[in-house]
């Protein structure tokens, strides 16, 4: 298994450079089966998620390259309605081949997906998008079948999922008909999506507002596109830099896509300069606290960012509130950030934050993307060595975290520890 090894207490300092958002590329690569031609996405960092999604697309009998940063693919020789088990249960974000796969072959057959262990995480919402195009959808043996020619619907969500929403978009875009998408998801990820399949040659408008308006019918062809920069990855260095009391430049974070976060910065006393080409976040003493930080679907706090905030908050002079609203299981790292010598109270989704001096160096273990993030930000803060086991989870969202932390200043490494004692 690989690690992180981290010696705390360094303040971070530097400029950094934000790549294009897993959350924005992944939607994109399945978006590619709805296209005739080769499509280029530039900027797109190595990830484990984004090779996952390159696998399943070849396993559908597409091509793919990686040119540096950029990735072509080729869809006109899919042949394959069928997505491999092994593959989708790898990944969450395998999901989003449902819609276009259905659209382009009449016929999907899917496994229920993996991902991170933030909760039950069900596909209701996707299906009954689906549902409302016309597919007709089977449940059996853990399988989902869907078949049907899809034409445009009036879809209701009942909660404003953004894999849903990227679902039936891109299930629609093909459709012929018009397509309204009500309670739609508001994510920056979902706007530029559009921005994408429009490029191709699609009709979408009305991304990043609660209602998503499609002229379906269209035939997509292939476009050269840069994603969006990855406003979660911005974050997180932004935060581990706030929590070293040092001073972070993120070139190309939009500030526009992390305005909840920006607040709240400048609530636990950052100096925050937004700039035309990014964002910059200086702290000097230890953070104040946060009255309340509650997560909720976009323009609220990201729960993409919940853990790395609260690993901040561990370090404030005062007691803080986080209250995680969007997944049910999303605090595994209070624990761990505990075994740091944190002072968290979890109850349900309410985690209660006290405010400590100082963390101290431990050996934690990561169960979910983002919690691994909260604990490198929590190591660089601390006193001494801290190891971060299970940073294959890190992988799947940050393209070499602890190189870009080592450029920054801080003292991380990537090893191998065969030592699995906890
Ligand atoms: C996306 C992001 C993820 C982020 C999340 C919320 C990608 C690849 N991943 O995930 O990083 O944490 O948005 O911002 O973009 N739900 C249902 N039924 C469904 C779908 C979702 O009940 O069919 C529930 C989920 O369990 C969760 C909530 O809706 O409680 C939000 O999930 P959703 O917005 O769909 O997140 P994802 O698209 O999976």
């Amino acid at each position: 298994m690989e690690a992180f090894s981290i010696c705390g207490g360094r303040p971070l300092s530097g400029e950094i450079r934000a790549y294009g958002a897993k959350n924005a590329v992944l939607p994109l690569l399945a978006a590619c089966m709805l296209v005739k031609g080769p499509v280029r996405l530039s900027g797109c960092p190595h990830l484990a998620d984004i090779a996952n999604m390159l696998r399943l697309l070849e396993s559908l009998g597409c091509r793919t390259a990686r040119e540096g940063m950029d990735l072509i693919v080729d869809t006109d020789g899919a042949s394959e309605h069928v997505m491999p088990e092994a593959l989708s249960k790898q990944m969450r974000s395998s999901i989003f081949m449902l819609g276009p796969v259905l659209a382009r072959f009449g016929r999907a057959v899917f496994t229920y997906p993996g991902g991170c262990e933030i909760g039950l995480r069900p596909i209701d919402l996707h299906l009954q998008g689906l549902r409302a195009l016309g597919a007709q959808i089977e449940e059996r043996h853990g399988h989902i079948l869907c078949s049907g020619s899809l034409r445009g619907g009036q879809i209701h969500l009942d909660y404003p999922s953004v894999g849903a929403t990227e679902n039936a978009m891109m299930a629609a875009v093909c459709a012929p008909g018009e397509t309204v998408i009500h309670n739609a998801a508001r994510e920056p990820e979902i706007q530029d999506l559009a921005r994408f399949l429009n490029a191709c040659g699609a009709r979408v408008r009305g991304a990043g507002s609660g209602a998503v308006h499609i002229r379906g019918g269209a035939h997509l062809h292939g476009c050269e596109y840069e994603p969006l920069p990855d406003r979660i990855c911005a974050g997180t260095l932004l935060l581990a830099g706030a929590a070293t009391r040092g001073d972070v430049y993120v070139r190309d974070a939009r500030p526009q896509d992390m305005q909840a976060l920006l607040a709240k910065l400048k609530e636990a006393g950052c100096t925050v300069q937004t700039l035309r080409e990014g964002v910059r976040v200086r702290m000097r003493d230890r953070p104040r606290p946060v009255r309340r930080i509650e997560t909720a679907p976009f323009p609220g706090f990201a729960t993409d960012m919940q853990a790395q905030m609260m690993a901040l908050l561990t370090l404030a002079r005062g007691t803080s509130v986080v209250v995680e609203n969007v997944f049910e299981n999303r605090m595994s790292h209070a624990a761990e950030l505990n075994r740091m010598g944190a002072d968290i109270q979890v109850s349900g989704r309410v985690a209660v934050v006290r405010g400590v001096e100082a963390l101290t160096g431990a050996r934690v273990h990561t169960r979910d993307l983002r919690a691994g993030a909260a604990l490198c930000i929590a190591a660089l803060a601390a006193e001494g060595e801290s190891v971060v086991e299970n940073v294959a989870l890190i992988d799947r969202g940050y393209d070499r975290l602890e190189e870009k932390l080592a450029a920054l200043g801080g003292a991380a490494k990537r090893m191998e520890i065969t030592d699995e004692r906890r």
